[in-house]
Parts: C-alpha cells; structure tokens; sequence
C-alpha cells in the first residue's frame, strides 16, 4: 500500500468569526502563541505523515505559503491547492486526487484542535487500519455536527449532518483516515439541500460497504472548538493553562519534528533563533540542549 498522505482543509469564509475574518483567514488566528494551523498540523505529524497538502481559498493561499512554506524546516514536504469556492468538505478528496495520486489519506479539518492522553497511539493505529477510521465525541449540542445514529446493537446505522433533532449526543470530530478510494467516492456525492458535497454523505458511503471503523475519544480528551468569538478564546486559554501548567508545548512541529528525528539539532537550533527570546523561542532551544 501506498504511504498515506495528509490534507489539511483550511479554505472556508469564516463568516461566523467577522470582523477578525475579513482580512485574515480563520486556520491562520492565533491560539495562544501559535497559528490555529500548527495545531492540525501536528496531528497528520503524529501520524507519521510527512507529505501533506493544504487546502485554502485562492486569496489566503499566499499567507498560508509565508507562514508554513515548502515544510522542509520540519521535514515535511508541503504543497498548496485552491479551492475556488467553499462547496463542501468532501470537494477536498476531489481536489485533491492528484496529489494523492492513488495513496489512502487522513484529513483535518483547519480549525480542529484535539489534546489527550493515548492521542499520538491512537493515530498510528488509525494510519494502519484499512478502510476508514473516524473519531467520535460526546458534546452538549450534538445539533452543530455530523452526528452518529446507533442502532440497538450499538453498531452505527447513519450519520447525519446538522439534524434539527440529535439522535445521539456523539458528533464525528474533523478528522478522517479514509482509503485510497475516497476521492472516487467522493466525486459521486449529491449536493446537499444547503449545496454542499457533506463529509457525512462521503463516511456514509464507506458505512455502507461496511468500512467505516468508528473510534471514541472519551472523556480524558479534548476536541475544542474555535467556532465563535468566545470558543477561539476559550481555545487560547485553554492551550496556556496546559503549557504554563506542564512547561511543556501543544501542537508544536518542531518538537514533534525532533522527537521523530526528522530535523537535526541544527535546524532545530535555528528555528529557534528565528523565534528569537520569545518563550516559544526559549522553549525550542532548551529542546536543542536536552539532547
Ligand atoms: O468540526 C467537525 C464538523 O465539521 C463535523 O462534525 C461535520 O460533519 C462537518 O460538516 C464540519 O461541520 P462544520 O459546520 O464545522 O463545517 P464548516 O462549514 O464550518 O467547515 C469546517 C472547516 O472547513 C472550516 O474551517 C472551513 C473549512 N471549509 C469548509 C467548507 C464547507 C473549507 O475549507 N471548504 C469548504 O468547502
């Protein structure tokens, strides 16, 4: 098989987060000391994926290639396409086909931020199942998600998007392991009756050949939301209580970078100086003198 690939969807209008969202896209606000987007990131590194595509409007894309660049400074290798207009998330597998070029991937969503004991463990073993993997998560309001529906068995029976009426209190997080056939599938989606071409229609595919491995985060994980004013700044917080608690990152790739031995000290030395003596700076060169 294949190396599997990542792709992070970071294009959308950012509308609910006006005015900040005007100039500036939603992936790149901060979260704490970092853009939103190294948060992502992380994750496909977790991963033990290195070949990772980024999804952006036409007009953000610039910003996205000054702030993350080609990725060799994290061992990466990075590329960019643009998504012309917001039609859906399960439109990234289609955009995406030659990039992926016939490798099974796993895709984030731009502004989905997940912490928890056991994640990194959790995501090598998704990377290796066949088929798809998703992970679930119990919130208060079900309703805003892509929900599952349980049948008495406890197997799933449906996913449905946004539904008036949640029938279960268990939302499918922004991340998707799916096999090489996604954006196969994914190209006979119907639009939905708000237009777009839903994740959720695209899992169903996959739950109905009897592919889709459903993984819970319980409740010892974090999946944050940075959906509202108050959720980003929520996220931010929560991001400083952790790291000024443990002295330690979240979603930091040059950590991750280093602890996989995919950059050397001395990148990871001069990423550090590129930083210069902010704490985030300090914290990188400490990194370079724990051996
Ligand atoms: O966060 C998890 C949820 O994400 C899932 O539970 C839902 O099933 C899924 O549909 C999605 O729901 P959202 O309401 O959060 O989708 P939203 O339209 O906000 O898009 C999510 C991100 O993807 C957002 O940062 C913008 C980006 N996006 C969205 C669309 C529709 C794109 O880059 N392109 C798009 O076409």
């Amino acid at each position: 098989m294949a190396q599997r690939k990542g792709i992070i969807l970071a294009g959308g209008s950012g509308t609910r987060l006006y005015p900040i969202t005007l100039g500036v896209s939603k992936q790149l606000l901060p979260i704490y000391d970092k853009p939103m987007i190294y948060y992502p990131l992380s994750v496909l590194m977790l991963s033990d994926i290195r070949e990772i595509a980024i999804i952006t409007t036409p007009q953000d894309q610039e910003q996205f290639k000054r702030t993350l660049g080609d990725g060799h400074q994290w061992g990466l290798e990075l590329s960019y396409i643009a998504q012309p207009n917001p039609e859906g998330l399960a439109q990234a597998y289609v955009l995406a086909e030659g990039f992926l070029n016939g490798a099974p991937s796993a895709m984030v969503l731009g502004d989905n931020l997940f912490f928890g004991h056991g994640f990194p463990e959790m995501l090598v073993d998704a990377n290796a199942r066949p088929g798809g993997t998703v992970f679930c998560y119990r919130v208060q309001d079900p309703q805003r998600y892509g929900v599952l529906e349980f049948n008495a068995a406890g197997g799933v029976d449906r996913i449905v998007e946004k539904p008036v009426s949640a029938p279960s209190p268990y939302a499918v997080t922004g991340l998707y392991f799916l096999d090489e056939t996604a954006p196969e599938r994914a190209k006979s989606v119907q639009p939905s009756a708000r237009g777009e071409l839903e994740i959720t229609s695209l899992l169903e595919l996959y739950l109905a050949d009897g592919l889709l491995n459903v993984q819970q985060m319980g409740r010892g994980f974090a999946w944050l939301d940075t959906g509202t004013h108050a959720s980003l700044l929520d996220a931010g917080n929560f991001v400083r209580t952790l790291s000024e608690r443990q002295g330690q990152q979240m979603g930091s790739p040059e950590e991750i970078a280093w602890g996989k031995g995919w950059i050397t000290r001395d990148a990871l030395r001069a990423r550090a100086r590129a930083f210069g003596k902010n704490e985030y700076g300090s914290y990188l060169m400490r990194l370079t003198e724990e051996g």
